[in-house]
């Protein structure tokens, strides 16, 4: 039976669609079978950054009972599969998304994980995505608004039994004043599946005329690498080699910098307050 996961923020812009979509990429490279949902039906954005926005049926068709679920998902980069929302707004307006819990039941069992991308906030489609799932994933920047915001985020996956399992903490520019791993940890009380740096890679993963993932385009990319960290955990698996020495910017400074003076690369975990 396949783990239902939502990526929550509370805040908007943090980097859920972006994160999915990296994530649900970097299990399906370590061979596990991946269902990505754009279960944000009002601003639909990952089809965008997968660049199948033009797919003739959607999630907005499924929940109009107009589609059957099978016709509503395709084939994406790296062997993920993709559930797109629709972008008409006047078919969102007529979506029910209470049936979003009957879709994805109906879908899960077919893969290990199914990815549902959400909005922001904790409005109606939000609780219909935190209901449609067993476990949440929060994601935060290093700031204390979004803290604060992902923490109703948690509370509000705990009123409706999805299981809070950890924390990603993304932008991190290793910035004086920005709040560190462990204290987010203490806050949030569940562990942090990575810290994702900015990276300017990352950032122009919609700018390009033919939109991608910085998974598929720099799996080297910092970002790309402390994703992969987070499949790894999420899933149980062997963190690579790669991902374990080069868990973002700081540690990859560092460690170039150890290198030099001839000390040995340290794992990501002991070189920041992130890590
Ligand atoms: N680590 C990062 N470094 C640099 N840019 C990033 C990073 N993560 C995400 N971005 C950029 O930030 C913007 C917002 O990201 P994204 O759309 O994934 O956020 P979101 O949480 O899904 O937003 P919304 O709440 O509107 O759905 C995008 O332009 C994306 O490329
Ligand atoms: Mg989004």
């Amino acid at each position: 039976m396949g783990r239902v996961i939502a990526l929550i923020s509370g805040k908007g812009g943090v980097g859920k669609t972006s994160i999915t979509a990296n994530l649900g990429i970097a299990l399906a490279k370590r061979g596990l079978s991946v269902c990505l949902v754009d279960a944000d039906i009002a601003m639909a954005n990952l089809s965008l950054l997968l660049n199948m926005q033009n797919s003739p049926i959607t999630l907005h068709d499924v929940l109009l009972g107009e589609a059957s679920v099978q016709d509503a998902i395709y084939d994406g980069p790296a062997g993920v599969r993709f559930m797109p929302s629709g972008l008409s707004l006047e078919n969102y307006r007529r979506v029910d998304s209470e049936r979003l819990h009957a879709v994805i039941e109906s879908i899960k069992q077919q893969y290990d994980f199914v990815l549902l991308d959400c909005a922001a906030g904790i409005e109606k489609n939000v609780i219909a995505a935190i209901s449609a799932s067993d476990e949440v994933l929060l994601i935060t920047m290093p700031t204390s608004p979004s803290i604060a915001d992902v923490l109703k985020a948690k509370i509000t996956s705990q009123r409706l039994g999805s299981k809070a399992i950890g924390v990603i903490i993304n932008f991190v520019r290793y910035e004086k004043g920005e709040i560190k791993k462990d204290d987010i940890v203490k806050m949030l009380e569940l562990p942090v599946l990575a810290t994702v740096p900015y990276d300017d890679e990352m950032r122009k993963s919609f700018m390009f005329e033919t939109a991608s993932p910085v998974m598929i385009r720099r799996p080297n990319a910092p970002s790309a690498v402390s994703i992969q960290l987070a499949a790894a955990k999420l899933a149980g698996l062997p963190v690579s080699p790669e991902a374990a020495h080069g868990d973002g910017l700081v540690s990859g400074i560092l460690n170039k910098l150890r290198s030099m003076f001839g000390g040995k690369p340290k794992q990501a975990a002991a070189q920041s307050g992130f890590q």
